[in-house]
């Protein structure tokens, strides 16, 4: 574990209180002297570190901006999170983690932007993401499933967002079929996930998040969207939230392969699509129904006036008034 790491987990554990001198040279495997130099190094990128004669060092506040270390400290995950990196500005955390994959990068790498250049969204549409405003990243997964049930990667995606954004915020998050996750009906969050497939195997599949933190009005798309700022009335702490963002991922993202049953579940009671008459447009073609449930691969089952049930896979939905 990186100096960083280790001594920022001490004091995220502490919460607040005092960690001994001592404690911390043996955490770091150091003589008590290198523990004040490393303390300085975290002072100079922006921590707020009181140092007392007798009782040691404690954290009275963290910088505004996304550090490996930091996400690193404060979540234990199994997959999601192995390896964490954080660029200041990339064109799209979806290459980065594209070009990894196909440098034969371990499952779980994830790579965090605090701009990008050339942001995406689903449907070839660009994504806003403003410089140390939100969180952006990618994840490379490699699931056992094959593609048909890829789907399974979103919907697992939307409930970890969605409940990660309600244990940081309170807020109530939910989630619009396929990959928008909402609060107080506007898209607080976006999710694109991108598939490299061969003979009927996933070799990597990219998950891409988008998070509106702490973007002001201005900065969002006007309407549709807003951020946790917004809803809040109060900034949130962006490293906090993503390593709460990475541990649910990393529970849905094994659940999805294990017990997906159980994913639909808590998928359904945070929908706002599901029990609603749906018109969903897939490229030139337009269909309207019932938004029925969800399939053990992640489609969307619309049913029809005349009956007829639909697979929806990746669409546009609009909620019929
Ligand atoms: C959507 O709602 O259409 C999906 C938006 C996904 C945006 C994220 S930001 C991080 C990652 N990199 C990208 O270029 N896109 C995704």
């Amino acid at each position: 574990m990186a100096i960083g790491t280790a001594i920022l987990e001490a004091f995220y554990q502490a919460a607040g209180q005092f960690v001994a001198t001592g404690e911390l040279a043996k955490i770091l495997k150091t003589p008590a002297g290198q523990v004040a130099c490393e303390i300085t190094e975290l002072q100079q990128l922006g921590y707020n570190i009181e140092s007392h004669p007798h009782f040691g060092y404690r954290l009275l506040g963290a910088p505004d901006r996304l550090t490996a270390d930091d996400i690193q400290a404060q979540i234990r995950t199994e997959i999601i999170g192995r390896e964490i990196l954080v660029f200041d500005q990339t064109s799209s955390t979806n290459d980065v983690i594209e070009h990894m994959a196909r440098s034969q990068a371990a499952e779980g790498v994830v790579v965090f932007a605090e701009s990008q250049t050339k942001g995406r969204g689903r449907q070839g549409r660009a994504w806003v993401s403003p410089r140390g405003k939100g969180l952006w990243f990618s994840a490379l997964l490699r699931p056992k499933f094959k593609p048909a049930a890829a789907a399974r990667i979103t919907v697992a995606a939307s409930v970890g967002v969605a409940r990660a954004i309600h244990k940081t915020t309170g807020l109530d998050a939910r989630i619009k079929w396929p990959n928008d996750v909402t609060v107080a009906g506007k898209k607080v969050a976006g999710i694109l996930t991108e598939l490299h497939a061969e003979d009927d195997e996933i070799i990597a599949a990219i998950l891409g998040i988008g998070i509106d933190v702490n973007c002001r009005r201005e900065e969002l798309p006007p309407d549709i969207a807003t951020s946790l700022l917004l809803e809040t009335g109060k900034p949130q702490d962006r490293a906090a939230l993503a390593a709460e963002v990475l541990a649910e991922l990393d529970d849905c993202y094994r659940t999805a392969q294990t017990d997906f049953d159980f994913l639909i579940d808590e998928w359904a009671r945070l929908s706002t699509t599901l029990g609603r008459q749906l018109i969903v447009t897939m490229g030139a073609r337009r269909i309207e129904g019932h938004a029925q449930a969800l399939d053990g691969d992640g489609a969307l089952l619309l049913r029809r006036d005349n009956g007829q049930i639909e697979r929806i896979l990746g669409a546009d939905v609009t909620v019929e008034k």
